[in-house]
């Protein structure tokens, strides 16, 4: 608790990822991190070899933009650091831990951006989702990967208008969806290999293994097809405390412009 009130206080971040609770998140996640290391481990290879296999179909490698960079425990950095001339870590927040990472490649450069741009509309109450322009117009991107990232979009500014805006459900549907679409369309036009990865089905399971819960974290969009898949175990049993139960995301990928 101390460590989290530390971080909460010390880590810059404008009053929008504040008041929002990305920073909130960011550091809850992290605290998670720390005590599922074990469970999410191979989540994470499996992220990093998704990622490596997108590197491995690029044919110049000047730069890398990783969108949903977070913790960077799903990124191959060390290797990204050294094929790609350029290395861009984008999230809407980085904990100093991250920071820190990223400073000791000369050529990683974190960018704290919100990749929807619809963020501060939604923060001022603005029911309206725009279409991502950042870096469309670089032709020096090769390389694009979205980081189990997509189904976060909607999550946090959906609850800011419901609890600030008293946005209904059929609102919060539409936005949720239409921020999904709209990040999946901006990644289909980039000129590079695009790598996705991204959760595709929550479940819930009892402590006797009995699925209890299923939901689309796609919000109904129709999703891209999957070249892979596995689970990610996000919540074992010793974190659901009274709940006694654990969640478990199927992670999949998909590739654009990947022969
Ligand atoms: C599930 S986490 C994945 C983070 C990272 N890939 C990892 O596992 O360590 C989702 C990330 O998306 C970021 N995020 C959510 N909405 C965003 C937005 N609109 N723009 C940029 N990043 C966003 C969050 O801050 C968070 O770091």
């Amino acid at each position: 608790m101390l460590w989290e009130a530390w971080q909460y206080l010390t880590t810059p971040a404008s009053p929008i990822v504040r008041k929002m609770g990305y920073l909130y998140e960011a550091i809850a996640m992290a605290a998670r991190l720390g005590r599922c290391r074990y469970s999410w481990q191979p989540h994470y290879q499996q992220c990093q070899q998704a990622i490596k296999h997108a590197m491995m179909q690029c044919k110049t490698k000047r730069k890398a933009l990783i969108m949903g960079a977070g913790l960077l425990q799903d990124i191959p950095l060390a290797q990204l650091s050294s094929e790609f001339e350029q290395v861009l870590l984008v999230d809407m927040v980085f904990l100093k831990q991250a920071k820190q990472q990223a400073a000791s490649y000369s050529n990683v450069q974190c960018i704290e951006f919100d990749v929807t741009e619809s963020i501060e509309n939604m923060f001022h109450g603005v029911l309206q989702v725009t279409e991502p322009q950042a870096w469309l117009s670089d032709d020096q991107i090769d390389l694009v990967v979205s980081l189990n990232l997509i189904t976060q979009l909607p999550l946090l500014p959906v609850s800011w208008l419901m609890k600030q805006f008293h946005m209904d459900e059929q609102q919060a549907d539409q936005i949720g969806q239409a921020l999904i679409s709209a990040h999946l369309a901006y990644l289909q036009k980039f000129n590079a290999p695009i790598c996705l990865i991204a959760d595709r089905l929550d479940r819930e399971f009892d402590s006797h293994g009995q699925l209890i819960d299923e939901f689309d974290s796609w919000w109904g969009v129709t999703q891209p097809g999957l070249v892979q898949s596995w689970d990610w175990e996000l919540m074992p049993f010793a974190e659901s405390g009274r709940l006694r139960k654990r969640r478990v995301n199927q992670v999949g990928v998909s590739y654009f412009n990947v022969a």
